[in-house]
């Protein structure tokens, strides 16, 4: 039978702050509905799913203690060996690496996919913190196996404070705090018949094989299924992310209330954008005010989704997922403060987010789905026409500001994300893919593909969206669409560390059969791009980047 919705509380996660935290990673036992059975899962920091939500402030560095004390996977029997990276060992003995998603970090602790930490290892990693105020969240990122990880549940928030966004009452941007903000980390899932979290989307795959699309039934927040939250009749200040596989999500209340966007992955906007919807791609952020004050005690309000299912998806009967949480509005009063004129104060700009100046240099990339992955009718999903493996890589200057042209070559939506640095959305224009790969042709796997979108554009140039008015990580890419971003690649001394420093040892020497390519372990540098969609970046979708010096 289905699950009924708004039948459990809606969890809040625990908080750890200070200089030091610690967030073990564990195998555990969830329950994600109160009709369900405990399903295995993994959580980070003693929890039994997802982590804490760790409090970091702006120019303190946080040292975050990590272990791997997974004992089993919960996953095992969906580990694909056909991915780069991957081999039997991985369903008993679960390859992890912990990244936290908007960092400017150092190399070595940025959780390269292929820095990982087996059963019994671990790592101090060192955070600087040098960068604004903002949501990011931290999560695995272990070659060929983040999508089954994130699923199981290593995920968690990790807010970044500062002095004017102080995460307490009487904060000097006039935000509400404490009870009255509420981190959110939304997922959607399948489950069994039996019960248990499935990783698994369509029911013709055989287990064990690497899916395309993976979008859930069912909506989950901080852990449970289709929540409820008591609220106060007052502003609540609401910082989610979108931890999905697979999904976009276009979401509103049910109400068609207006509120507010704050800001995306890399801060605080300048002022609060109104908007009735925000659309969220997999790993982008909103930080969000919705007033709940001008609601009678008693009313109810549904967080919900209408975005479309992707074609290619659509045609198997999948339909779109509906909603996520209720609001259910008391009698008390909340937080009564008005929505801010203006938010950042405007001082703290670290070099790394100074004013975005005229690109010096013009890059162009792509977003493709290119001929058989597996062996089996499922593509390759690539960036630039190149595998994982590659080392045709992008490499930019430090100190250069640079425009990327994000060209999508796909009938699907992808969300862009690069590590260690900030953008801006330029904008975005159709583009006539199939013009442009007849004047170019694609050429086998392995050779780049990357030619200008500019004389195939069509149509006007569409500005960013309201909620993409800030600094940010992650960017979708639309369907046959060039997406423009502008990104200042920060120096060393900018840093604080080096950003080219070469770290650790590569721990596979496996090719995309799982065979042995019989080259040694190699010293790793730089960082990656890739798409956020979990299952793609998992099957090539992922590149390597240096910052030149
Ligand atoms: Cu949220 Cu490379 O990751
Ligand atoms: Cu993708």
């Amino acid at each position: 039978p289905p699950l009924e919705p708004f039948r459990d509380p809606l969890p809040l996660l625990p908080t750890l702050g200070g200089t030091s935290v610690e967030v073990h990673a564990s195998s555990t036992m969830h329950t994600f509905h109160s009709d369900l059975p405990a399903s295995p899962a993994l959580a980070y920091g003693g929890v039994d799913y997802l982590g804490p939500t760790i409090e970091a402030r702006v120019g303190e560095r946080t040292s975050l203690v990590y272990r791997n004390d997974i004992v089993s996977n919960p996953l095992a029997a969906d580990v694909d060996t056909r991915l780069h990276g991957v081999t039997e060992a991985d369903r008993t003995d679960v390859a992890t690496a912990l990244h936290l998603h908007g960092g400017s970090n150092p190399p070595e602790f940025d959780g390269h996919p292929e820095h990982t930490l087996r059963r019994g290892q671990g790592l101090v990693y060192e955070f600087p913190n040098q960068q604004d105020a903002c949501t990011l969240w931290y999560h695995d990122h272990a070659m060929g196996v983040t999508r089954l990880n994130i699923f199981a549940g290593l995920a968690g928030l990790y807010l970044l404070r500062d002095e004017f966004d102080t995460g307490t009452a009487g904060n000097p941007l006039g935000l509400p705090a404490g009870e009255f903000e509420v981190p959110l980390i939304l997922q959607d899932k399948n489950f069994t018949e039996d019960g248990r979290q499935s990783v698994r989307s369509n029911p013709l795959n055989p287990q064990g094989s690497w899916e395309a699309a993976t979008p859930g039934d069912t909506g989950v927040v901080n852990g449970k299924v289709w929540p409820e939250m008591a609220v106060a009749r007052g502003l609540y200040r609401l910082r989610m992310v979108n931890a999905a596989s697979f999904s976009m999500w276009n979401l509103f209340f049910d109400n068609r209330m207006r509120f507010w966007v704050i800001g995306a992955e890399g801060g605080l906007f300048d002022a609060p954008v109104p908007v009735d919807h925000v659309r969220l791609g997999p790993g982008e952020r909103a930080d969000l005010l919705v007033d709940f004050g001008a609601l009678a005690p008693g009313a109810t309000v549904e967080l919900r989704n209408d975005e479309a299912i992707p074609d290619q998806v659509a045609q198997r009967g999948v339909l779109p997922m509906p909603r996520f949480c209720r609001f259910r509005v008391g009698a008390a009063a909340g937080y009564t403060g008005p929505v801010p004129q203006t938010l950042r104060g405007g001082r703290r700009q670290p070099p790394l987010l100074a004013p975005v100046a005229q690109p010096q240099v013009v890059r162009n990339v792509s977003v493709l789905q290119v001929g058989q992955g597996l062996g089996q009718p499922s593509p390759l999903m690539s960036l630039n026409n190149l595998r994982y493996t590659t080392d045709d890589i992008e490499m930019p200057r430090q100190g250069t500001v640079e425009q990327w042209n994000i060209v999508n070559a796909t009938p699907e939506p992808h969300p862009i994300h690069l590590h260690l640095v900030r953008f801006r959305v330029l904008g975005r224009q159709a583009v006539d893919t199939a013009a442009l790969m007849s004047a170019s042709p694609l050429p086998a796997v392995g050779t780049r593909w990357t030619p200008s979108p500019d004389p195939f554009t069509r149509g006007p140039v569409l500005s960013p969206q309201p909620w993409e008015s800030g600094f940010k990580d992650t960017v979708i890419a639309d369907a046959n669409s060039v997406t423009r971003v502008v990104v200042r690649f920060p120096t060393a001394e900018e840093l604080g560390f080096d950003p080219d420093a070469t770290f650790g040892m590569s721990a596979h020497a496996t090719d995309h059969s799982g065979g042995h390519t019989g080259q040694a372990p190699q010293p790793l540098r730089g960082y990656v791009w890739h798409c956020h969609m979990l299952d793609h970046e998992d099957h090539d979708m992922m590149l390597k980047y240096r910052l030149a010096p």
